[in-house]
């Protein structure tokens, strides 16, 4: 398929008058599909946050020497409190958008990209027609306004594109070339544990990149190469922190909060610090744990999310802590096990992620609280709970299946329908050589257990670093597992998607639609 760069495909964008006439007028714009208006969600005049969001393609530096060209998401803020949109950064990211819980908020998304594309609000749970699906693209020129309620837990959530086309989708591509932001949802309750604010949170968005030697973005090259990045997921030479490449910064002797987003491709990392002191984790993509776990080194699959606490206060000012990930290596399974490793980065490399330099003396930051989150609401399920299972494969040169059934946009099977108000349980089963991110859209999950029936096939090494407690929207099952997850399906009917988020594995097929019947 593709592709050197995206200067060829930014070059042709060409936008139509007309388009760009239906595009100003939100109730009339229909998009491709005729799936009528497009506005989408709550209709009500009064919202605490009136936001315009824009895909475009741009020029921007990233690595010393020539600028490189990408994809990327500006935003602008219409109403609503001043911090509602913050820069990530300097580089390509889309802005952090921080959301407080029950604010309504209407963004109207902007599509100047020469292809369909969509905005997903990874982790929310908002109705069918505001998630960003597949099935509602924003054409090249048009925009589609979009209105909910902001009801999730507080936490790092984020927004990345989601178009799939007749030839696959092209969730990778378009993240690749740099559509992608983090999402905060705040609220009363974690404000009040007092944790590092302002300078002391840190968001990090990691992204895994390979250049050519003009600093172009380079993706799936063709050939041999291609079709194996295909099946393995892209992995990048190197990795890009809010879209610069790893930076040192600056901080006083006191207690930081790290709040770390996943946004690569398909890149695994094991994130652990330099002087071996434990991960110490407050949350996970659904919101703060009941209590802080500790681990070696924690393990954020693509699409997780993993809120770190480290203190600083008895580091001697002149000292630095690096938080680093080590590479990985999949089993080694004759000729097959050798594309699923890690051949960008080699196994056991250990690269920096950040470098924290601590210059001076602080005082102050309270002491981690012992309790986090005392109302943390899992799913309950008892012995009467409807299991369903989900097997995991592989295609032969076709890509991946759930349950034998690759992504036929929105054909949903008997057993991909569930009952609104449900609680139930679904087994994801790995039968594969390579992990799986599983995600599923449109709620948060429990999960309830794993279990390892057939061999990891070398990515055992992996397993010490998952956090299963708390909510999440997507979890790793490694192979030979039996994952176990609890969920519920509320408020809201209609079709969602559950998919594998290695964006190549999702854009080659292992990714269906569910049906939430009322
Ligand atoms: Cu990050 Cu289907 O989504
Ligand atoms: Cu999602
Ligand atoms: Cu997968």
């Amino acid at each position: 398929i593709l592709v050197r760069g995206l200067g060829s495909l930014a070059g042709v964008t060409v936008v139509s008058p007309t388009l760009l006439l239906t595009a100003c007028n939100d109730k009339t714009a229909a998009d491709e599909n005729g799936n009528g208006s497009a506005y989408h969600g709550i209709t009500d005049g009064r919202f605490s946050v009136d936001m315009r969001l824009r895909a475009h393609p741009d020029t921007v530096s990233i690595l010393s020497g020539s600028p490189s060209e990408v994809w990327r998401y500006t935003a602008n803020r219409l109403s609503g409190p001043e911090d509602t949109l913050t820069p990530l950064g300097d580089g390509y990211c889309g802005p952090v958008i921080r959301l407080r819980r029950g604010q309504r908020v209407r963004m109207r998304l902007e599509n100047r990209l020469p292809e369909d594309t969509t905005v997903h609000w990874h982790g929310l749970h908002v109705p069918p027609d505001v998630d960003g699906q597949p099935r509602l693209p924003i054409g090249p020129g048009a925009a589609m306004t979009v209105a909910f309620n902001v009801v999730d837990r507080a936490g790092l959530y984020w927004y990345h594109p989601h178009p799939h086309g007749p030839d696959g989708g092209r969730v990778g591509f378009q993240s690749y070339a740099g559509l992608a932001g983090p999402l905060i949802i705040e609220d009363d309750t974690e404000r009040a544990l007092g944790l590092p604010a302002g300078d002391q949170e840190m968001i990090l968005l990691l992204q895994d990149r390979s250049f050519a030697g003009d600093n172009e973005l380079t993706y799936l090259d063709g050939g041999m190469g291609s079709m194996m990045t295909r099946m393995r997921g892209f992995l990048g030479d190197q990795v890009l922190v809010n879209g610069r490449p790893p930076e040192t910064r600056d901080v006083g002797t006191r207690p930081y909060r790290l709040r770390i987003l996943n946004g690569s491709n398909s890149r695994i990392y094991k994130l652990a610090w330099s002087d071996d002191r434990p991960v110490t984790v407050i949350g996970t993509g659904g919101g703060l744990l009941a209590a802080p776990e500790q681990r070696p080194f924690v393990t954020l699959a693509p699409a997780q999310r993993i809120d770190l606490w480290v203190d600083l206060s008895t580091t001697e000012p002149g000292k630095a802590l690096r938080l680093v990930s080590d590479s990985y290596r999949g089993g080694m399974m004759g000729g097959m096990g050798g594309m699923m490793s890690d051949m960008a980065l080699p196994a056991g490399a250990r690269f920096d992620v950040l470098t924290l330099s601590v210059t001076r003396r602080e005082r102050g930051g309270a002491p981690l609280p012992k309790r986090l989150a005392d109302a943390l609401q899992l799913p309950t399920v008892d012995q009467d709970t409807r299991v369903r299972r989900f097997e995991l494969g592989v295609v032969m040169m076709r890509g991946f299946a759930i349950n034998g059934r690759q992504f036929r946009g929105a054909t949903v099977a008997d057993d991909e329908t569930v009952t609104l108000g449900d609680t139930e349980i679904w087994e994801f089963v790995n039968n594969t050589m390579m992990p799986h991110p599983m995600h599923v859209h449109g709620l948060q999950f429990a999960v309830i257990g794993r279990k390892q029936v057939g061999s990891r096939r070398g990515w055992s090494g992996l397993a010490a670093g998952l956090v299963d407690a708390g909510l999440h929207d997507t979890i790793l099952v490694l192979p030979g597992e039996h994952l176990r997850i609890a969920l519920t399906f509320t408020d809201f009917d209609g079709l969602y998607l559950y998919h594998c988020h290695n964006m190549e594995h999702e854009d080659n097929g292992m990714m269906r639609y569910y049906r939430v019947r009322a």
